[in-house]
């Protein structure tokens, strides 16, 4: 009883140690052998510069080495994986040298919950759960038909049971608002989104976890463009100096996100459904953000016209094809990305990052109010 007491303690302790205290690996960790990722850049690791060309410096800057991220360094989903003990996810678009042992990030920058207007992007949702499905079954398939003296397909494939206990994770919506300022009149839009995750549920996914969207009238380049361009006056600001009307927008956009969440969970019972208030966690960096270090709360570190910094000018108008064709490499630079919450306007900085991570981990922003590590319970 005692030995069995200390190593628990030792086990606590450890993680606690390797995580910095985020979420824990305790008696209720569900040990998630994986993470499959829906989503746009906010947890894209890959697939832009897969397809679109590869990113350069300084996007990767804080890890020292060009990072596949629209960030200097690691993103939200990143610091996630960490906190679970599991290896960063690649894009299944970025697949040399590659393992999805304990996930894949279909994540794409630029996408919304469906292909409904001008966005030039066709990885919306509904193509990255395809693209899961397909995933799933090519590997169910190769696993199950390869010899067990094939290691090559065995170390970089998740086993079949996987895809039964992973974390399933989505971050999408603000490319939504972004495109359709007004959604409120497109609530079915987020039918959609309904029916991607049902699209999840039906085939197997028991764990989901929800990122509800960030504050888009916080984004620095929101702020930069409405407001003194033309000499009008600035939109209404609110007390931490966000805009308000992006703001409503982007609450009417989680209601309609938490409404379908919730007819999720009436439909599946069985399954695990966490709701993460990312919008909250976000806007709290913008309460006291010097208090953190972040001397520039409305600046951002990298570029000053295109969204891609470090990246390629993206032209937003368009074919899919002439999006990426007329990508040029911006050559930019960025000191003291840590001063910022931005990176490029759009996009958080790493440190940025790291904190939202911290606070949606520990599960005070959940609904069920749960640690990612033991979202397997309700
Ligand atoms: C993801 O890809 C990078 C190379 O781009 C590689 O170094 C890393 O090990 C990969 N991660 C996994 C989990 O395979
Ligand atoms: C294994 O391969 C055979 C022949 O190609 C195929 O008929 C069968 O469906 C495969 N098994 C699985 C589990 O996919
Ligand atoms: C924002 O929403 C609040 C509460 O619904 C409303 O009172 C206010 O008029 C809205 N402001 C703007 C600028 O849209
Ligand atoms: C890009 O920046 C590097 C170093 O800052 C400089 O040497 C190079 O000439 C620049 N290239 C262009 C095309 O501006």
């Amino acid at each position: 009883m005692v030995s069995r007491l200390a190593i628990w303690v030792v086990v606590l302790v450890l993680v606690i140690g390797e995580n910095g205290g985020v979420s824990g690996g305790g008696p209720m960790s569900c040990g998630f052998p994986a993470i499959f990722n829906f989503g746009d850049s906010n947890s894209d690791t890959g697939s832009m510069s897969s397809a679109g060309g590869e990113n350069q410096l300084p996007l990767g800057m804080s890890v020292g080495k060009k990072f596949k991220r629209a960030c200097d360094g690691r993103l939200i989903i990143d610091f996630l994986a960490e906190s679970l003990g599991l290896p960063y996810l690649n894009s299944t678009m970025d697949s040399i040298g590659t393992s999805y042992k304990h996930g894949a990030n279909f994540a794409t920058s630029g996408t919304k919950t469906g292909q409904y207007d001008s966005n030039p992007v066709p990885f919306n949702l509904g193509v990255q759960i395809s693209q899961f499905l397909r995933f799933k079954s090519r590997t169910t398939t190769l696993y199950t038909n390869t010899s067990n003296d094939d290691q090559l397909v065995k170390s970089i494939l998740p086993e079949p049971e996987v895809f039964s206990n992973a974390l399933y994770t989505i971050d999408i919506g603000q490319n939504d608002i972004a495109y359709n300022f007004d959604l409120k009149s497109k609530p079915e839009i987020f039918d959609r989104y309904y029916d991607c995750l049902q699209r999840l549920l039906d085939n197997g996914a028991k764990f989901v976890w929800v990122h509800n969207t960030g504050p888009f009238g916080c984004l620095a380049r929101i702020q930069q463009s409405k407001c003194a361009q033309d000499g009008s006056p600035c939109p209404a600001a609110d007390e931490h100096g966000c805009l308000i009307q992006w703001n409503n927008v982007t609450q009417e956009v989680n209601a309609l996100i938490k409404d379908r969440v919730y007819k999720l969970r009436a439909k599946y019972p069985d399954a695990v459904i966490t709701l993460v208030d990312v919008y909250s966690a976000k806007y709290s960096l913008f309460g006291n953000p010097k208090s953190r270090g972040f001397d520039e709360p409305f600046n951002y570190c990298c570029g000053s016209q295109y969204i891609w910094c470090g990246g390629r000018e993206l032209e937003v108008a368009g074919t899919f094809a002439r999006y990426y064709e007329s990508a040029k490499l911006i050559n930019a630079t960025c000191n003291n990305p840590s001063k910022y919450i931005s990176w490029d306007g759009v996009h958080y900085t790493e440190a940025a990052n790291r904190i939202v991570a911290n606070l949606i981990a520990s599960g005070t922003f959940s609904d069920p109010p749960v640690p990612i590590a033991e979202a397997c319970h309700k």
